[in-house]
C-alpha cells in the first residue's frame, strides 16, 4: 500500500506530521511519499498542483492531505491560487463523494456554541457531491451583458448543473451509508427555485425506490441551515450538492465545538480516496505548534477504514482519540477550565501513547 502525503500550507505541515506519527506506530504494511501542494508548491514550482504531485496522488492507494491556502496568494490569478490544488485533485482523481461526519464527543459537549442538550450525542454524516454543481459547471467567465437588468454592463457568470448519473451515484452512496447508521437520509435542495435542484430531488426520489428500508425526506437548503442549529439531532445522513454541502458542512462542524476535530473522506467510484481535515490552513496560527491535529489523525483513521481495509487499526486510532480527551488533554481550540492545554506535538504523542498502551502523560 502506498500513501501519498500532501501536507500543503499553513498548519498543514504540523498536523500531517502528527497523523504520520500515529500511522507509523500501527505496524501496517504501507509506504509513504511526500510532495508539495498548494501555495508551497506554487512557491517552489510555479504551480499549486505540479504534474509530479498529481502523478504521485494518482499512483498512490490513498492520499493524506493537510490544507492549502494563504493570504499572500490571494492576489494571484485564479488558476494559480492554492485552492486550485484541492479542486484539481478532486477533479482529476474523480473524487465525487465527500463524507464529512459531524460527531460531538462527550467530553466536548460544552465547547459547542449550542446548549449541551442540543448537541450531546450528536452524530450526523454530511455527504457532499464533490465534482459537479456550480463549482465545476461550464460555461463560466466574464463578459459584457447582452440582456438582463443592465445590458451593456460588465457581468460574471457560473453554471449550476447536474447530470442524472452524477445524482444517482451520490444518492446510492447516501442510502447505503444510512443503512449502516440510523436509516434516515435528508436530501437538501432548492427545488422551489432552481431547475437543477428540482431534477436533483426527482432523481433522489427515484433512487430511493430501491431502498424501501431507508427513510427519505427532502428539505430546502435555507430550512436545513435553520434546522441544523434548531434541532441538529433530527438528522442522520444529509446528502446534497457541492455548494450547499460546502456551506452546511461548516455549519454542522461548529455544532460539535471545534472544526479542529472533524475528519473527511473524498472517495472515487472504487473507494480510493483523499483524506483531509475539514478545516483549512489557518495561516494565523501556522508555525506556532498550537493547531489541533485530531481532525487529521481521525482522517487517517477514515483512510484505514474506507480505502486501506484496516478497520481494526481505524478503531484503535479512534479509541485512542477518545482516551486522550478523557484524560483531559486539549489543544487551544477545545480547551476549557479544568483541562490541560497542550500543543500539536504533545497531542500527537498522547494519541501514540494511547495506541501503544503507555500512560498518557499530561
Ligand atoms: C472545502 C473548502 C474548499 C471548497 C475550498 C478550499 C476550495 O472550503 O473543502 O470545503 O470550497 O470545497
Ligand atoms: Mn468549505
Amino acid at each position: 500500500m502506498k500513501i501519498a502525503i500532501l501536507p500543503g500550507d499553513g498548519i498543514g505541515t504540523e498536523i500531517v506530521a502528527e497523523a504520520v506519527k500515529v500511522l507509523n506506530v500501527l505496524d501496517l504494511p504501507f509506504e509513504t511519499e511526500t510532495a508539495l501542494v498548494g501555495g508551497a508548491a506554487y512557491a517552489a514550482h510555479g504551480h499549486p498542483l505540479p504534474e509530479s504531485t498529481l502523478a504521485l496522488a494518482k499512483a498512490a492507494d490513498a492520499v493524506l492531505f493537510g490544507a492549502v491556502g494563504d493570504w499572500k496568494y490571494d492576489t494571484l490569478e485564479r488558476s494559480l491560487r492554492p485552492e486550485q490544488a484541492i479542486l484539481g485533485l478532486r477533479k482529476h482523481l474523480g473524487l465525487f463523494a465527500n463524507l464529512r461526519p459531524a460527531l460531538c464527543y462527550e467530553q466536548l459537549t460544552h465547547a459547542s456554541s449550542l446548549k449541551p442538550e442540543l448537541v450531546a450525542g450528536l452524530d450526523i454524516l454530511i455527504i457532499r457531491e464533490l465534482t459537479g454543481d456550480i463549482y465545476f459547471g461550464q460555461p463560466r467567465g466574464r463578459r459584457i451583458a447582452v440582456d438582463g437588468h443592465f445590458p451593456g454592463a460588465e457581468e460574471a457568470f457560473d453554471t449550476m448543473r447536474y447530470s442524472r448519473p452524477e445524482i444517482e451515484r451520490i444518492a446510492h452512496l447516501a442510502f447505503q451509508a444510512a443503512r449502516k447508521r440510523r436509516g434516515k437520509v435528508t436530501s437538501v435542495d432548492k427545488a422551489n427555485v432552481l431547475e437543477t435542484f428540482q431534477f436533483w430531488k426527482d432523481v433522489v426520489t427515484e433512487v430511493h425506490a430501491q431502498y424501501p428500508d431507508v427513510e427519505l425526506d427532502h428539505m430546502y437548503v435555507d430550512n436545513a441551515a435553520m434546522q441544523l442549529v434548531k434541532a441538529p439531532k433530527k438528522f442522520d445522513v444529509v446528502v446534497t450538492g457541492n455548494m450547499f454541502g460546502d456551506i452546511l458542512s461548516d455549519e454542522a462542524a461548529m455544532l460539535t465545538g471545534s472544526i479542529g476535530m472533524l475528519p473527511s473522506a473524498s472517495l472515487d467510484k472504487n473507494n480510493k480516496g483523499l483524506y483531509e481535515p475539514s478545516h483549512g490552513s489557518a495561516p494565523d496560527i501556522a508555525g506556532q505548534g498550537i493547531a489541533n491535529p485530531l481532525a487529521t489523525i481521525l482522517s487517517a483513521a477514515m483512510m484505514l477504514r474506507y480505502t486501506l481495509s484496516q478497520p481494526e487499526a481505524a478503531d484503535r486510532i479512534e479509541s485512542a482519540v477518545r482516551a486522550v480527551l478523557a484524560a483531559g488533554l486539549r489543544t487551544a481550540d477545545i480547551w476549557s477550565e479544568g483541562t490541560q492545554r497542550v500543543g500539536t506535538a504533545r497531542m500527537g504523542d498522547a494519541v501514540v501513547a494511547a495506541i501503544t498502551g503507555k500512560t498518557i502523560t499530561k
